[in-house]
């Protein structure tokens, strides 16, 4: 494999181009013949062609071939890094058993835990390399990657480091997110109390002290941990200074995004049964909606996530593959813009804005990724189709592409 440093590097000036609708911000309509310039791996200058600034006659040309861009995709939510996988239990729920009824009877995220900690470091990045591998194919630049399958701290450690080794070893830019309070260990049964404790006083301070933490989860449900362990868990990552975020009103409304958005969480993921009280604080908060469409798939759920309401309250959403091995074993970000659409009724832009822009500011990176401006890193795609529709259209099939990702050309399809 070639090494990501040895990629051609994309700076320069790039002509015929289509700008996608979004990406110069909300609402924007797109537009045709644009042109752009990278230098040193960030955006200098994205704009009409006709409007181009003058470029000395040194710099490198890149010819668009009329393709549409994006903003480099972003996969705001996943579990990529884990052992073993959940195939029996897919088949176990196909024939009537329930997801929290496996769990409850020793299986589900438990079962992950023991394959997770029986794998070493090297084992686990070797099984996750292909998973990136996959979602970077299809033009995505950034990604969270959780723990939460180790549940104790060297195998919570043990996961971290994967994703920041897939990182740096494949030029791709990882958020991590530390979720210790994803379910409670089997050596802790009966002793939720004690666990919290552990997650709080000792794991989180120890993995942030390693930088390995960007920002902090929890699994608020019934077969997750209460709202009061929740902020437990969030006072803990409050004095660390770092953000939080939440898995939310997944199975039932537990009132967590609520709770989520007292503490500023940059997101709360799934919301299937959030309320409008949810709805509101996390409007007043600025939390991101992430929406995920695969697990819902999955899971066969029926009970929609208020699409229109949230819309309606102006509260942005993100489309994430949520990919795990439980509940959402996808790996396609674009398959789940089709069943953001499909599905949730996402309108085409506002699937694309939910893979970009909505997704960079769940990672609290909207600075320097998911739209094309000035300022931002060189992360793009070129599609050579006609219609943004095309993203959101292809079941089971990715279309051709080319990324610049970091500043380099990493991927031409
Ligand atoms: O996002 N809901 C909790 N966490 C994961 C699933 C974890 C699992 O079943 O392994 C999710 O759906
Ligand atoms: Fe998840």
């Amino acid at each position: 494999m070639t090494d990501f440093h040895d990629l051609p590097s994309a700076d320069g000036l790039w002509t015929h181009l289509r700008l996608a609708p979004e990406a110069l911000g909300a609402g924007h309509a797109g537009m045709t013949d644009a042109a752009l310039i990278v230098r040193d791996g960030q955006l200098v200058w994205v704009g009409a062609r006709r409007d181009l600034p003058e470029v000395a006659s040194g710099v490198s040309r890149h010819d668009g071939a009329g393709a549409l861009v994006t903003p480099g995709l972003i996969d705001c939510h996943t579990h990529l890094v884990y052992g073993g996988q959940r195939a029996n239990e897919f088949a176990m729920r196909l024939t009537g058993a329930g997801y929290e009824e496996i769990a409850r009877a020793g299986g589900g995220i438990v079962s992950s835990v023991h394959a997770t900690r029986a794998a070493s470091e090297d084992a686990l990045y070797a099984l996750a390399l292909p998973r990136l591998r996959s979602l970077l194919e299809e033009g995505v630049c950034a990604i969270e990657i959780k723990s939460g399958y180790g549940l104790a701290l060297e195998h919570e450690r043990k996961q971290l480091r994967v994703a920041r080794r897939l990182g740096q070893d494949l030029g791709v830019t990882v958020r991590t997110t530390f979720l210790g309070a994803h379910a409670l260990p089997p050596d802790y049964v009966g002793r939720s109390q004690d666990y919290i404790d552990l997650v709080c006083h000792e794991m989180m301070p120890a993995l942030a002290a390693e930088g390995l933490v960007d920002a902090v989860d929890v699994f608020c449900e019934r077969i997750g941990f209460s709202l009061a362990e929740t902020e437990q868990v969030f006072q803990a990552a409050r004095s660390l200074g770092l953000p939080v975020k939440l898995h939310a009103e997944q199975l039932s409304d537990m009132g967590g995004a609520a709770l989520a958005a007292r503490y500023g969480a940059l997101s709360c993921d799934h919301i299937e049964h959030l309320s409008a009280a949810g709805i509101a604080a996390m409007k007043a908060a600025g939390s991101v909606a992430v929406l995920l469409p695969g697990a819902y798939y999955f899971l066969r759920d029926t009970h929609l996530p208020p699409i229109e309401a949230l819309r309606a309250a102006g509260v942005p959403m993100a489309v994430s593959t949520d990919h795990n091995p439980g509940t959402s074993p996808a790996l396609s970000l674009l398959l789940m813009l089709n069943m953001a659409c499909t599905v949730f009724r996402l309108t085409v832009p506002e699937a694309l804005a939910g893979a970009t822009r909505h997704a960079a500011q769940a990672l609290g990176l909207q600075k320097t990724h998911g739209t094309l401006a000035a300022g931002q890193a060189a992360n793009f795609v070129l599609w050579p189709i006609d219609d943004v529709s095309e993203l959101a259209y292809w079941l089971g099939q990715r279309p051709a592409c080319r990324v610049v990702r970091q500043g380099r050309i990493a991927v031409s399809s």
